[in-house]
């Protein structure tokens, strides 16, 4: 799918659908004027009569006659014009991609943009057409035998903007919403793929690929005897249960001097999380495929990153494994030693993200990072805490925490700030070594969170627990993609920084 603004009438008119909003009061949205006027008055019409009352998210689509700005319309419906800011503008989009995959129009224009969204911005605004309709065309990777239906015409989006400026500032809010929507898509992608598919060594040659395919990314996959040299043996423990062998991904992305430290993203990249030794429950064991979701949007914000040509650089970090039980799997009382040379009493095999990410935290140090941020499907217990609206932060630098809160907002992805701190890991206390992987039901979030924070000192760090936002559960069950839009934001504004 193409995304253009344009400014021209004319050239608004060669579209062969214009995509317009009603308010509630029967107030007329910029194009809806425009083709009220063209038709004598036909839009107002119909809000009179009630056809059209403008509820929010509702659309109705129309074939016009001749001379008119456009071969169709479709009314969108903005809800009360003084409530309309950017969650309706988002629901507005959402109702216009869903009713116009379903028209035979290859040319739409979105007139949406012209309309005052309180607090968003031109580029945002545009940004979030190119993002919905991206995200809209997603199709999961199915392996059903049924035939499939018909992609809908759609190939071309335009948004309507007032003038040469806003032109250039949507165009830019575009370019970033498609390679959002680009990111979004590798990371659902590699999330809702079968777990016997996407293994640790799959997801290393999906970065493998990722390098090939783009000339500022270099990849490198350590296999389980370079693990082992690195000394990881928190990473090597998960795993040592499985058949599949873990892999540590590491992908540099440079998009600036060699001499600007890195910022960091850490993904946690368990291809199936059974519990190992300390199994699941059967329910929804299934979903335990999405346990490498952290991974799957650390590499989908690098594509994004690749794609923008970002003058950053970029470390990414998957620890890769499966935590399977199995007689040589690791067991409740092992203690292992991670790379950091810290030891770790393994109380709970199921408490296998923090073990992966340890070691991988430690790794990143080499790079020393300008900030380190891990994404993990980390714990049940952040989803009670927050539901699915928002993902854990952690952090140990308050600007950092506020930086990454502040992208969550922007890009409508939203995190909310966490403790952690020495009252949690008085949690993870063990008599037999440095500290144990558990540390109680009680605020649990915030131990898996602290105990990370164990081997991120000194680091400018953060986590992301997204076990509530990386996906969804139930009849919508897959990926979200969630955070990548949050990480773009954060980095397209380290970028903007400089
Ligand atoms: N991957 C899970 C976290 C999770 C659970 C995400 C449910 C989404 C839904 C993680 O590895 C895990 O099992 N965590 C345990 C930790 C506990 C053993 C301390 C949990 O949250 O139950
Ligand atoms: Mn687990
Ligand atoms: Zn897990």
């Amino acid at each position: 799918m193409e995304f253009k603004a344009i400014v021209d009438v004319k050239a608004r008119e060669a579209a062969d659908c214009a995509v317009v909003g009603i308010y509630e009061q029967g107030d007329l949205g910029a194009g809806a004027r425009l083709i009220d006027t063209q038709t004598g008055g036909m839009i107002a019409n119909l809000h009179n009569s009630g056809d059209f009352a403008g509820k929010l998210g509702d659309a109705l689509l129309l074939s016009l006659p001749a001379g008119a700005a456009a071969a169709r319309v479709l009314l969108i419906g903005l809800g009360a014009k003084s409530t309309f800011a950017r969650k309706q503008f988002r629901k507005a989009l959402q109702a216009a991609a869903a009713s116009l995959s379903k028209t035979g129009a290859v040319h739409a224009v979105v007139y949406l943009t012209l309309e005052d969204v309180a607090d968003l911005d031109v580029p945002y605004r545009a940004r979030m057409v190119a993002e919905v309709f991206s995200v809209h065309a997603y199709k999961v990777p199915d392996l059903k035998t049924s035939p499939k239906p018909k992609p809908p015409k759609l190939a071309m989006i335009s948004v309507a903007v007032e003038n040469a400026r806003a032109a250039k500032a949507a165009e830019e809010g575009l370019r970033i919403g498609v390679g959002v929507g680009s990111g979004i898509t590798l990371a659902r992608d590699l999330a809702n793929l079968p777990p016997n598919v996407c293994t640790p060594t799959y997801l290393g040659k999906r970065a493998l690929q990722l390098a090939k395919q783009w000339p500022s990314i270099k990849a490198k996959v350590h296999d389980e005897s370079a693990i082992r040299n690195l000394k990881m043996g928190a990473l090597l423990a998960v795993a040592q249960g499985s058949d599949q062998p873990p892999r540590l991904i590491v992908c540099e992305y440079r998009g600036t001097r060699k001499s600007v430290a890195p910022i960091c993203l850490v993904g946690k990249g368990i291809t199936f999380d059974s519990g190992g030794i300390s199994l699941k429950d059967p329910p929804a064991m299934d979903e335990m495929k999405f346990d490498m979701s952290g991974a799957a949007t650390v590499l989908g914000a690098m594509r994004t990153v690749a794609e923008l040509r970002l003058p950053i650089n970029l470390v990414v970090i998957v620890a890769a494994a499966e935590n399977m039980p199995s007689g040589g799997a690791v067991k409740p009382a092992d203690i292992v030693t991670t790379m950091s040379g810290q030891t770790v009493e393994i109380l709970n095999t199921d408490a296998e993200g923090r073990l992966v990410l340890c070691d991988a935290l430690t790794y990143s140090r080499r790079f020393k990072p300008a900030a380190v941020i891990d994404v993990a499907t980390l714990t049940g217990a952040c989803i009670i805490a927050l539901g699915n609206h928002f993902s854990g932060l952690m952090s140990n630098d308050t600007a950092l925490s506020d930086e990454l809160t502040a992208a969550g907002n922007r890009a409508d992805d939203r995190a909310w700030p966490m403790p952690i701190g020495e009252e949690y890991v008085e949690q993870l206390k063990s008599n037999f070594a440095d500290i144990a992987n558990v540390g109680g039901r009680e605020g649990g979030a915030c131990t898996a969170a602290s105990f990370l924070w164990k081997f991120a000192k000194d680091l400018h760090w953060a986590h992301l627990d997204v076990a509530g936002t990386a996906w969804l559960s139930g009849s919508q069950k897959g990926s979200t993609g969630r955070p990548v839009p949050l990480l773009v934001d954060f980095l397209v504004h380290r970028a903007a920084a400089k």
